[in-house]
C-alpha cells in the first residue's frame, strides 16, 4: 500500500516525541497499519535549534499554513498549540484542502472545535484529536466509540497532570509550590503558558470537550466555573490531611434537571477515594452511564511520550481507514446536530 505521508507542525516536547517514536516503532506500525507512515514535512519556528531528533528527508516548512495546505501531505499533524493563529489558520487550511488532521491541541477545539468539525465532516476526512484531553488515556475513544448507547450522567476527575504533580509534591515532600511549578516545565508537563495550568483554564478546555461528546451538545469553555490552585498553600495542605481529605484540582461535568453544571476547581477528597490516590502526572476520568455504571480510566496525563502515544494511536487510526470509508462525527453526533448548550441553573 502507499505510504501514509503525514507533515508535523511544531517539534516542542509532543512534536519531537512523535519524531522519535515513528523512527522507533516504525516496523511495528507499518506491520500493524498494512503501510508505512512517512514524515515528510515538518515546521517549527527555529529552523537552527537541535532538536535532538532525526528528521531525514523531511522537507521544512516555515509557514504551517502552507505545510498544512501542501498536496504532498495526507495528514497534518498540529502539535504548535494556542487557541487562534496559526493553529487556527492552518487546521482550517488542513481541512478545506481534503486532508486528515490530528491534533493534540485541546484550548483550538475547546474554542473553535463545533466549526473545524463541520469542516471535516463536509469534506469526509478525520480530525482526531485523543492527545488534547488525558494525555496517554484513550478517554475520546470510550466516549465516542465504546460507550455508544449508553446514556451519560456525570463525567469528572483530574484532567491536569501539571496541578496534580504540584499538588502531590508538595504535600508529599514539603516543596513549595513554585519549586513544583518548575519541575512540571522542566519535565515538559506545563503549558508554554503554565497559567493555564495552575489557574484551571487547561482543564476547563478538557472538560469542555468531554462535556460535547458526554451529552451530545456544543462546546462551551465560557459556561464553567473556573478556579485554580495558585492560592493552595502548604497549610491547606495540612489541615486537609488533618481531617482525612487530600486536595485535587478536579473537572466535573453533570447533567441536572435545569441543564448542564461544568465547574473546575480544587477539591477536598477523602483520602481513602480512588481519586486520591491518584499521584503525580498522572489523570483519572470517571463516567457515569445507565448501561455501565461507573468506569474509571487512569494513566499518564502529560509529557512527550505519553502524549505522542496518543498522537500515533490517532495517526494510526487514519493509516488503517480505506478509501471512501465514511468516517464517524468528530464530537459523537454530526456537528450540526450538537444540541444548544444550556447551563444548569
Ligand atoms: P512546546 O511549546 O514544547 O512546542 C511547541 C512547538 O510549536 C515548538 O516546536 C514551536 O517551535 C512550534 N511553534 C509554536 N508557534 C509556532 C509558529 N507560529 N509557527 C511554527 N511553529 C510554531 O509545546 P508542547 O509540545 O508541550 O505542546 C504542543 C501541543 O500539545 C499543545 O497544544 C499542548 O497543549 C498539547 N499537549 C501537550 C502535552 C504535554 O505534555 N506537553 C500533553 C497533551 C497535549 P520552536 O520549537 O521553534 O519554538
Ligand atoms: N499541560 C497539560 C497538563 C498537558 O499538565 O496536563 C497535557 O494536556
Amino acid at each position: 500500500a502507499e505510504p501514509l505521508r503525514i507533515g508535523i507542525a511544531g517539534l516542542g516536547t509532543v512534536g519531537a516525541s512523535v519524531v522519535r517514536m515513528l523512527g522507533q516503532k516504525g516496523t511495528e506500525l507499518t506491520r500493524q497499519c498494512g503501510r508505512e507512515i512517512v514524515p515528510v514535512a515538518v515546521c517549527a519556528r527555529d529552523r537552527n535549534r537541535d532538536r535532538g531528533i532525526d528528521l531525514g528527508n523531511a522537507h521544512w516548512f516555515d509557514d504551517p499554513v502552507e505545510l498544512a495546505r501542501s498536496p504532498g501531505i495526507d495528514v497534518f499533524v498540529e502539535l504548535m498549540g494556542g487557541e487562534g493563529d496559526p493553529a487556527l489558520s492552518s487546521v482550517r487550511a488542513a481541512l478545506e484542502s481534503g486532508r486528515h488532521v490530528v491534533t493534540a491541541n485541546k484550548a483550538l477545539l475547546s474554542r473553535h472545535g463545533v466549526e473545524l468539525a463541520a469542516i471535516a465532516e463536509k469534506k469526509g476526512v478525520l480530525l482526531n484529536y485523543e492527545a488534547a484531553v488525558a494525555g496517554g488515556i484513550p478517554v475520546i475513544k470510550t466516549l465516542r466509540e465504546a460507550l455508544v448507547g449508553n446514556t451519560v450522567s456525570r463525567v469528572f476527575g483530574i484532567m491536569n497532570g501539571t496541578a496534580n504533580y504540584i499538588l502531590t509534591r508538595m504535600e508529599a515532600e514539603g516543596l513549595s509550590f513554585e519549586e513544583c511549578l518548575k519541575e512540571a516545565q522542566r519535565l515538559g508537563y506545563a503549558e508554554a503558558d503554565p497559567t493555564f495550568d495552575i489557574e484551571g483554564h487547561d482543564t476547563a478546555h478538557k472538560l469542555s470537550i468531554l462535556t460535547s461528546l458526554a451529552f451530545g451538545c456544543r462546546i462551551s469553555a465560557d459556561d464553567i466555573y473556573m478556579e485554580g490552585i495558585s492560592n493552595i498553600t502548604q497549610a491547606d495542605i495540612r489541615a486537609a490531611a488533618e481531617l482525612g481529605y487530600r486536595i485535587k484540582l478536579l473537572g466535573v461535568a453533570q447533567k441536572t434537571e435545569s441543564g448542564i453544571e461544568q465547574r473546575v476547581h480544587p477539591t477536598m477528597v477523602p483520602t481513602s477515594s480512588v481519586i486520591a490516590q491518584v499521584h503525580g502526572v498522572t489523570n483519572a476520568v470517571a463516567i457515569e452511564t445507565d448501561m455501565l455504571g461507573e468506569l474509571l480510566l487512569s494513566g499518564p496525563g502529560a509529557g512527550g511520550n505519553a502524549t505522542a502515544s496518543a498522537v500515533i494511536g490517532d495517526i494510526a487510526d487514519i493509516a488503517k481507514s480505506r478509501p471512501g470509508f465514511q468516517h464517524g462525527p468528530v464530537f459523537g453526533r454530526p456537528a450540526k446536530e450538537l444540541q444548544p448548550y444550556r447551563r444548569a441553573r
